[in-house]
């Protein structure tokens, strides 16, 4: 291993992953190609323009002369590919790019990887791709069961690496991380999106009840999971990345606004998002079997994020317009709007929906109507 090529590594996890490896392995050398969409940032990548061991190259994982070129031009060794479309609502107003991206893209770079004979080929996916797990834990040999057009792209994508492996006899190894927050993460995923709105006194959209769950993972740790992958991994195989930390978002949103010193009223619960996958939760002992173990708890985690966002407006404040803006109204302005249109339920009349371990299941609170657990208990 020596020129890796990181894939998608201006956005939010492949630009922690790089910052880390330049820094833990001086001796490889880290080539970045990305083709910087709207979530691809080059500020990501400022910590270490200056390293002797980093290079970027701008281009797109479906464009094969592009691929050609690069691996020719640094003799790539080794893939690790983070390029993808990456948030759910997205998928849900146009999945296009998604399929470009997330599986025509990565069966082009698995092809070419595989011209070029490279000896390690590690692909980033999801825990989305189990889908909606109402209970237990998701392991590695569980079916797939995408819900949205985002997991059923990644899906895609995983199996284009299985086959490439299965057929071809690719040294691949697939890692499927849950949900990662930290710095330079986009503000269009829940927690910087909502961090960046309270800092502004603005409403929080809360979809639903807001007692969806996720597993959440700081982002230095996904990364040192991925290094782990990478170096340890056996061939053909998939390993999951949790952060074992399982959260309801409401519970997520109301830590951080503590951390913030703003009210719990900003937050606003607004119709749910079509398919929306109410709990995710993986074990992760194969990986850990490999010696890996995070190094952050949520606690811990969302600490560092709210710092990193207060003292970062430099950073979020000059994405927060023109096409940004766009994507906002397109997603939230009809979502706000009818929460207006609708009466607040007083939450003691639906108790019996919750689940029984629920903490907000609590008389005196008001949640939103434009969700399925309160259309289930008008009808
Ligand atoms: P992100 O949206 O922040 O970054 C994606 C990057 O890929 C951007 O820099 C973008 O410019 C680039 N890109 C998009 N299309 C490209 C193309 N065709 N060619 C080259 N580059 C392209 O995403 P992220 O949150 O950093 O996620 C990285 C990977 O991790 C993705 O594969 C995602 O599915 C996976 N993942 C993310 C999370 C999470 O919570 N964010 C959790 C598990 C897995
Ligand atoms: P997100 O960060 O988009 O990640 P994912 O959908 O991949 O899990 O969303 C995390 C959770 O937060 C998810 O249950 C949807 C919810 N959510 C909101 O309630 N409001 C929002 O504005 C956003 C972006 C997400």
């Amino acid at each position: 291993m020596k020129n890796i090529l990181v894939t998608g590594g201006a956005g939010f996890i492949g630009s922690a992953f790089a910052r880390y490896m330049t820094a833990r392995y001086p001796n490889y050398n880290i080539i970045v190609l990305d083709k910087l969409t709207y979530a691809g940032n080059v500020d990501n990548l400022l910590p270490i323009s200056d390293e002797p061991n980093y290079r970027f190259e701008r281009g797109d994982i479906a464009d094969r002369t592009a691929i050609t070129r690069v691996f020719q031009a640094h003799d790539i060794d080794t893939v690790v590919n983070f390029a993808a479309e990456s948030h759910v609502d997205r998928s849900i107003l146009d999945a296009d790019a998604f399929i470009h991206t997330d599986v025509v893209g990565v069966y082009i770079l698995l092809d070419e990887a595989k011209k070029h004979g490279v000896d390690r080929f590690l692909h980033v996916s999801t825990d989305e791709v189990y889908g909606d797990v109402h209970e237990g834990y998701s392991v590695e040999t569980d079916p797939f069961a995408p819900n949205s057009p985002y997991a059923a792209s990644k899906a895609g994508g995983e199996l284009m690496v299985r086959s490439y492996h299965v057929t071809h006899g690719m040294n691949t190894v697939v890692t499927r991380g849950s949900n990662t927050f930290g710095p330079y993460q986009y503000p269009e995923k829940l927690l910087p999106f909502f961090i960046t709105e309270a800092i502004d006194d603005k409403n929080l959209p809360l979809y639903g009840d807001g007692l969806q769950v996720r597993d959440w993972l700081y982002v230095e740790d996904h990364v040192t999971g991925i290094d782990t992958a990478l170096h340890k991994g056996v061939a053909g195989e998939a390993y999951n990345i949790a952060g074992e930390d399982n959260r309801y978002n409401i519970e997520v949103a109301k830590a951080m606004l503590a951390l913030l010193g703003k009210p719990e009223s900003l937050l606003k619960h607004v119709p749910d998002r079509e398919g929306h996958d109410r709990r995710y939760a993986m074990n992760c002992d194969k990986l850990r079997a490999l010696g890996w173990q995070r190094a952050h708890s949520f606690d811990t985690g969302i600490q560092l994020t709210v710092d990193w966002y207060r003292q970062n407006e430099w950073w979020w404040r000059k994405i927060k317009t023109g096409e940004y803006l766009e994507y906002y109204k397109r997603q939230y302005a009809a979502r706000l709007a009818a929460r207006g249109a609708f009466p607040q339920l007083r939450v003691g009349v639906i108790t019996a929906f919750f689940p029984s371990d629920c903490p907000y299941a609590l008389a005196g609170q008001n949640y939103g109507y434009g969700c399925s657990t309160m259309r289930g208990a008008i009808i």
